[in-house]
């Protein structure tokens, strides 16, 4: 955790806020929550709370017997209750009736498209599921997804539900060498891939990425490739299956067995402080409830006429919870998009929102700021009058891209919300209800009903006003249920800091009226546009090239990605080894997001006489602020060179 100086400059860094937006009256009329009636029944009883969402969101096979078992810091929800996760997400919308509904309006960044319905979609889960069990995967099994932004994505994580096996979805920006480790981590069984996928107007190859892996990863038998990207790829014979053969083959009928409501559903790896990337455990019952009760009402979603889209891509928690399982379970609508918002034009987004009607738009705030730099024009050029609710995730999102999000997106008419979670906490945690909450640009407002946070100073006592750390003090139908292989390492992170308290690694603060502000993380893990990447795992990555002797990474504010990788790296005696050379081999290493905007080669690391690299005062030379006292440090003429160097070196884009 980063040193009490560091904190309090976080802490302070923001200025209050005063403009507010109250729910528009004509909103709220309409709106499912337009009152404090639900936060009030919640702080009554936060499990009768979730127990009642529980019977009016999920179907139960077998009702639960205890609502919720709490043997901190292990949490299970509706015990000894069973059900299907994939039977809630389409099997009963079909036996409604529903079965024409359009699930996915799927679009692929060249303009091609395809619409699924309920019943199309259903159908090819039970076809993969058969495909999946006739591979030899059983329940408790892993099966990765190494796949981009196609509806197998989806459809393979419903079929592992269905036959309750685990999927561990990697994001297809990862590496090689970043599958290989989560899959072996994992110890999957089978790989779900792709050819490749479109991106910018380009194939890029997925499978000769995943057959790089596989030559290092023992425990997958078979390896199912899905045919997107049309480029040439080498199959191994008894391993390797074309994804169209098989579901032509399979047998289309696949009941949904019921699974305990803390069955595996799935592991998804995130960043934390060390190098190695943490299998983050979520089960059925409690994660399924919570993800429909969120989408549901942080989107005031309207199945019957809403169409709701959000961004994010498979890989990561929020395609989880709110492209696959939240949208699903309720039955909603959704456009998913396979590419950049820049192809062929700056306005693609703006327009798939105008040609297919979309109502609930979801988003992060690198995006936004994204927007903002290509000009109010790109959206004016399109009629965006279907949207009414505009969410953001992934990062705080500054007042100003609020705003320009309000007015320039959502015709000033759109309740934003700003929600706040993590991979950790498996659904929203704090965001408005747009119907009931009044809004101030930049604040995530309040804990939704049925959450507890609390910020506390950094002897963990509460604070009420200011600046603090952000815990959680109740346990959450959606809460991770434990780090995959790794029972001290989930102690270690999330509840030793503070006792009795999950903490989440991020700074907050309250304002006078109790709304909270989130500031970002206080640990060392750094939020490049949304993603969490780890500095120590960019500096494990640089001291494994060979020329490279040490090396200290640290985020810097960056306008457009909130954060910015920059490093600084230390060369071994008489090495030689370029900027590019050394961005392209963190690229290769972990993936393209985790690779260094700027790279200043340096003789010395700034150090505190113990032998601790200064991070703070790194993360000021790259910010370009002034330096206070320098004093504590093994050598203060460290920092000169430094910030000569940081004055000449030019930024990579
Ligand atoms: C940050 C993404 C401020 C935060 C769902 C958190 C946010 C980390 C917000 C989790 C928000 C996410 N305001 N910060 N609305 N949403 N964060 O696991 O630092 O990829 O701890 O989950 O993103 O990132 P993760």
């Amino acid at each position: 955790m980063a040193d009490a100086e560091q904190t309090h400059e976080t802490i302070d860094a923001m200025s209050w806020e005063s403009r507010r937006f109250p729910p528009p009256v004509e909103f709220a009329r309409h709106a499912l929550v337009a009152d404090t009636s639900m936060y009030d029944e919640a702080a009554e009883d936060d499990e009768g709370f979730w127990a009642r969402q529980a019977a009016d969101l999920v179907t139960w096979a077998t009702p639960w017997t205890t609502i919720c078992n709490w043997d901190l810091p292990y949490a299970t929800w509706f015990v000894g209750g069973q059900l299907n996760v994939a039977y809630n997400c389409l099997d009963r919308h079909v036996e409604a009736g529903l079965g024409h509904r359009v699930a996915f309006h799927w679009e692929g960044e060249p303009g091609d498209r395809r619409t699924i319905t309920y019943a199309d979609l259903l159908d090819e889960v039970q076809r993969f599921a058969n495909v999946l069990r006739g591979l030899g995967v059983q329940r408790g099994d892993r099966v990765n997804i190494y796949l981009p932004m196609v509806p197998e994505a989806a459809v393979a994580m419903l079929a592992c539900a269905r036959i309750g096996a685990a999927h561990s979805v990697v994001f297809g920006g990862f590496s090689s060498h970043s599958l290989a480790d989560r899959i072996n981590d994992a110890e999957a069984k089978v790989l779900v891939t792709a050819d490749g996928g479109y991106r910018r107007g380009e194939v890029f190859p997925l499978k000769p990425a995943a057959d790089e892996a596989l030559t290092s990863t023992p425990s997958i038998e078979h390896v199912v490739v899905v045919r997107r990207g049309g480029n040439e790829v080498t199959m191994v014979d008894g391993r390797d299956h074309w994804y169209h053969d098989l579901i032509a083959a399979a047998d289309p009928v696949c009941p949904a067995e019921p699974m305990d409501s803390e069955q595996l559903l799935y592991l998804l790896y995130t960043s934390g402080t060390t190098g190695k990337p943490k299998g983050i455990m979520h089960t059925s019952g409690g994660y399924l409830v919570q993800a429909a009760f969120t989408h549901k009402f942080v989107f005031d979603l309207h199945p019957e006429t809403d169409v709701y889209w959000c961004t994010a891509d498979v890989g990561w928690v929020t395609g989880h919870s709110y492209i696959v399982y939240g949208p699903l379970a309720n039955g909603a609508t959704s456009v998913m998009y396979e590419g950049v918002p820049n192809f062929p034009g700056n306005d693609r987004f703006w327009s798939i929102i105008e040609q297919y009607g979309v109502t609930k738009f979801y988003t992060a705030p690198t995006a936004i700021r994204t927007f903002m730099k290509w000009g109010d024009a790109e959206p004016a050029k399109h009629d965006l009058s279907s949207l009414k609710v505009l969410g953001s995730v992934g990062e705080p999102i500054n007042p100003e891209a609020w705003m320009w999000y309000h007015e320039h997106i959502g015709g000033g008419r759109c309740p934003v919300v700003d929600t706040w979670w993590q991979t950790e906490t498996g659904a929203m945690m704090i965001s408005p209800l747009p119907g009931a909450t009044t809004t101030k640009p930049g604040s995530a407002t309040f804990p939704l009903p049925g959450i507890s946070a609390e910020l506390v100073d950094d002897h963990g006592q509460p604070i009420r006003h200011g600046g603090g750390y952000l815990t959680l003090t109740r346990p959450w139908p959606s809460m991770m249920r434990g780090i995959w292989g790794d029972p001290d390492r989930y102690l270690r992170t999330y509840w030793s800091q503070y006792p009795g308290r999950y903490f989440a690694g991020d700074g907050a603060k309250l304002d006078d009226d109790g709304y909270l502000w989130l500031l970002g993380r206080v640990d060392d893990v750094m939020n490049v546009s949304g993603h969490r990447i780890s500095t120590t795992e960019v500096e494990s990555s640089l001291v494994a090239h060979p020329a490279v002797a040490e090396a200290a990474v640290v985020g810097a504010n960056d306008a457009t990605t909130g954060q910015a990788i920059i490093a600084y790296v230390i060369l071994r005696s008489g090495a030689t080894v370029d900027e590019q050379a050394l961005r392209t081999h963190v690229g290769q290493d972990i993936g393209n997001i985790a690779k260094p905007k700027t790279i200043y080669f340096t003789p010395d690391l700034p150090k505190t006489r113990s032998g601790k690299i200064m991070r703070r005062l790194l993360r000021d030379v790259a910010e370009g602020r002034n330096l206070g006292d320098t004093t504590t440090l093994a050598d203060s003429s460290v920092v000169a060179e430094l910030q000569r160097r940081a004055g000449e070196a030019p930024s990579e884009d």
